[in-house]
C-alpha cells in the first residue's frame, strides 16, 4: 500500500497532483510520498514488537537528509557504508551509538572518523580490517566495538550483483575463519568484540534464505560461547524484497515472526538494516516524454530521464512499472522507454505495453524510492534531478535541481593549458 494513486484518471502523491508538481519544478524529478516512508518504517519496526532490536535504516537506499531526518525522529538507527554516509548520518541527527558501519574496504580516514564519533560498532569484514581497526583505536586511545560479519554461504535467489552471502561473493568471512577471527580479536588490546553480523543479498523474497542464514549463525554464537566469547548484538542485514512486479514478497509479520522464533532462547539484541523495503515503494521518478519515435522493429518513448537517473533498468535488466500520470481513454501500445543518453543500455523500459502517450505527457516510474537517485549520476553532464517530499497537501523540495554550475564546481583548468 502507498500514496501513489489516480483520482479521476490523474497520479496523485497524497493529495497532491502530480502534474502540479512538475509544472512547477519541471522534469525529471524523483517524488517521494511522506506518509508512506513513515508508514513503512514503523511497519517494519513494529512487526519486531515484543523483541529487542535496533531498527537502522540502510541509508545507502536513499541518503536524501529529509529521509534521512524523518526515520531519526521515528527512532530509526542508520547502517552506513562510508564517512560520507556517517556524516550525512549526523548531519541529519542520529545518535553515534545507533549507528553500524559495514563494507569490505573502509579507509583509514573512514575507519578513525567513525572511532571518534563514537558510532555502535564496526561490521568487519576481514581480518586485515580488524588488525587496522586495533591499531586506529590504539593511536586514538579508544576501544573499538566490533562484529565479525560472516558470510553463511547460502542463496539468497536473488541477481547475482546483489547478492552477498555466498562464498564466491566478496563480502564477510566464512564461518571457520570468523571463528579464528574472534580468537584473534578477543586478544587484541583495543577491539571490544559486542557483536556479529551477517548480510546475504538483497531483493529477497523469500523466508527461507534468512532462515537458514540464522541457522549457521546460531552454530556459531554457541562455537563461540564455548570459547567464552559473548555475543550481545547479532545484525542481520537488510535484503526484504518489495514488489516491482509480480514479486511477492514475504509479509512483514511472516518476515519478523519467523526471525523472532528462529532466534527463541537467545538473549540477543537485534539488529536489522532494512532499505529498500521502506523506501522502493515510497518514490516514483517523474519523467516527461520529450519524442515519439518509429524506428524499423519497434516504437520508441524517449523521455527526459536516462540511465545516468536511474541505473537499474540498464544495469540489472530491472523492472519499474510506468504509468502514465494521466490516464488515456487509447489503446496501450509496445514501446522501448528509453533516455537521451547516448548509449543503447539506455533504457528505462523494454518492449513494454504502455499507454499511447504523446510528446509532453508525464510517466511515472514506480518504485524508484531505493537505489533511484543515490546511484545517479552526472554522465553526459546532465544535471542531478530535484528531490520532492510530499506531506498531505503539500510539497517540499529537499533537493535542488542542480545546475551548470553544480556540473564543474571543483574542476579547475591548470595554469599551462
Ligand atoms: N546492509 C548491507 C550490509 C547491505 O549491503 C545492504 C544493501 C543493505 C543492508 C540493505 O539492503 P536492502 O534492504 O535494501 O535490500 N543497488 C541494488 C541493491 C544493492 C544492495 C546493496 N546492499 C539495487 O538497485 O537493486
Amino acid at each position: 500500500m502507498h500514496h501513489f494513486n489516480y483520482r479521476d484518471n490523474e497520479l496523485y502523491c497524497e493529495d497532491v497532483p502530480v502534474k502540479k508538481i512538475a509544472e512547477e519544478v519541471g522534469t525529471p524529478f524523483y517524488l517521494y510520498s511522506h506518509a508512506t516512508l513513515k508508514r513503512h518504517f514503523m511497519a517494519f519496526n513494529e512487526a519486531f514488537d515484543g523483541t529487542r532490536r535496533l531498527v537502522c535504516f540502510s541509508a545507502k537506499a536513499n541518503t536524501n537528509l529529509a529521509i534521512l531526518k524523518l526515520f531519526e525522529s521515528l527512532g530509526s538507527g542508520l547502517d552506513i557504508v562510508s564517512g560520507g554516509e556517517l556524516y550525512r548520518g549526523l548531519k541529519a541527527g542520529f545518535q553515534p551509538n545507533r549507528i553500524v558501519y559495514s563494507g569490505v574496504g573502509k579507509r583509514i580516514d573512514e575507519i578513525d572518523y567513525a572511532l571518534n564519533t563514537g558510532i555502535l560498532m564496526f561490521n568487519v569484514e576481514s581480518l586485515e580490517e580488524l588488525e587496522l581497526i586495533n591499531k586506529r583505536a590504539g593511536l586514538l586511545k579508544l576501544k573499538a566495538p566490533i562484529a565479525i560479519r560472516v558470510n553463511p554461504d547460502v542463496d539468497p535467489k536473488t541477481h547475482p550483483y546483489i547478492s552477498t552471502g555466498l562464498k564466491k561473493n566478496k563480502f564477510g568471512i566464512d564461518i571457520e575463519t570468523a571463528i579464528e577471527g574472534y580468537k584473534v580479536a578477543k586478544s587484541l588490546k583495543n577491539i571490544n568484540v559486542i557483536g556479529i553480523d551477517c548480510h546475504i543479498g538483497s531483493q529477497i523474497t523469500e523466508v527461507q534464505p534468512f532462515i537458514d542464514a540464522l541457522k549457521s549463525i546460531k552454530v556459531l554464537i554457541n562455537r563461540l560461547r564455548d570459547l567464552k566469547i559473548e555475543i550481545k548484538y547479532l545484525d542481520i542485514g537488510g535484503g526484504l524484497g518489495i514488489t516491482y512486479n509480480d514479486e511477492s514478497p514475504p509479509e512483514l509479520n511472516d518476515y519478523a515472526g519467523a526471525i523472532v522464533k528462529s532466534l527463541e532462547g537467545m538473549p540477543l539484541q537485534l539488529i536489522l538494516e532494512p532499505g529498500r523495503v521502506i523506501v522502493g515503494n515510497a518514490g516514483i521518478l517523474v519523467t516527461r516524454v520529450l519524442y515519439r519515435k518509429q524506428g524499423k522493429d519497434k516504437e520508441f518513448i524517449v523521455v527526459d530521464a536516462g540511465m545516468n537517473d536511474l541505473a537499474r533498468p540498464s544495469l540489472y535488466n530491472a523492472f519499474h512499472a510506468i504509468k502514465p500520470v494521466v490516464k488515456s481513454e487509447d489503446e496501450p501500445i509496445k514501446a522501448d522507454v528509453v533516455g537521451p543518453i547516448c548509449e543503447s543500455g539506455d533504457f528505462l523500459a523494454a518492449d513494454r505495453r504502455i499507454s499511447n502517450v504523446k510528446k509532453d505527457d508525464l510517466l511515472a516510474v514506480m518504485s524508484a524510492g531505493a537505489y533511484g537517485f543515490v546511484m545517479s549520476s552526472n554522465y553526459c553532464s546532465r544535471l542531478k534531478l530535484a528531490e520532492i517530499m510530499v506531506r498531505d497537501d503539500k510539497f517540499h523540495v529537499i533537493r535542488a535541481r542542480q545546475d551548470y554550475e553544480d556540473l564543474i564546481k571543483g574542476e579547475s583548468i591548470p595554469p599551462f593549458l
